[in-house]
């Protein structure tokens, strides 16, 4: 099992409350942004507990995958209070058990944040081959903010991340894009110079 996988079966039964002050100070009001307009058959990659489920649009279906049986688990019990059509499978990101093309869109919400810098390009390149020419592939990520007190608290956070969720702010997502085949249709920040919305195409 990877460190990685050990953490989060570690962490599974904590992960919602540790999670709770970040969840509803600061996920809850940019979530809907990652699916806004989004329909079909859409891949949530790194689903963890589900905390995207009340954001699917009513008309999407989903396969969520996560590397973690023990976060799955979670999401699974959350799965029964939402109406959408939601899969759940045991999957890495960076090795994707699905054929080409079976997706209208992916979304990962803070899961490139955890993602060592030599898996970076291998999962956006799954997320392309998974995805149908023309679908979008979004991220909603932690980066290193750029203003100097930001970058103080920050650091100060950094070791917390590292520990508790194998995260952090220093991932460099957006410089594996042009090799992933991928395309930029918009990056932005979503939380002040925090969290960005990076938003990709596959090319048709
Ligand atoms: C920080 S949590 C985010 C969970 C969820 N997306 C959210 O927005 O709350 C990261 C999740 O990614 C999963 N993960 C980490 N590495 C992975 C990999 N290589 N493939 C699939 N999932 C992975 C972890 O098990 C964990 O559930």
């Amino acid at each position: 099992m990877s460190s990685h996988v050990n953490r989060y079966q570690r962490i599974a039964r904590y992960y919602d409350w540790l999670d709770l002050p970040f969840e509803y100070g600061r996920y809850r009001a940019i979530r809907p942004q990652l699916f806004r307009g989004l329909t079909g058959h859409v891949l949530d990659a790194g689903v963890g507990t589900g905390r995207n489920f009340p954001f699917y649009p009513q008309d999407v279906s989903v396969l969520g995958i996560d590397s973690s049986p023990a976060m799955l688990a979670k999401a699974e019990h959350r799965r029964s209070q939402f109406t959408v059509s939601i899969e759940l499978r045991e999957m890495n990101v960076t090795r994707l058990d699905l054929p080409d093309d079976t997706f209208d869109a992916a979304v990962a919400s803070f899961l490139f944040c955890v993602l060592p810098d030599d898996q970076q390009r291998l999962a956006l390149r799954e997320l392309r081959r998974v995805v149908r020419p023309g679908g979008s592939v979004r991220l909603l990520e932690y980066v290193r903010p750029r203003g100097a007190l930001r970058r103080i608290v920050a650091g100060i956070w950094a070791p917390w991340m590292d520990w508790a969720y194998g995260a952090g702010f220093d991932r460099r997502t957006e410089e594996h894009i042009p090799e992933s085949g991928l395309q930029i249709v918009e990056v932005h920040y979503v939380v002040s110079d925090l969290i960005k919305l990076i938003d990709l195409s596959v090319p048709d």
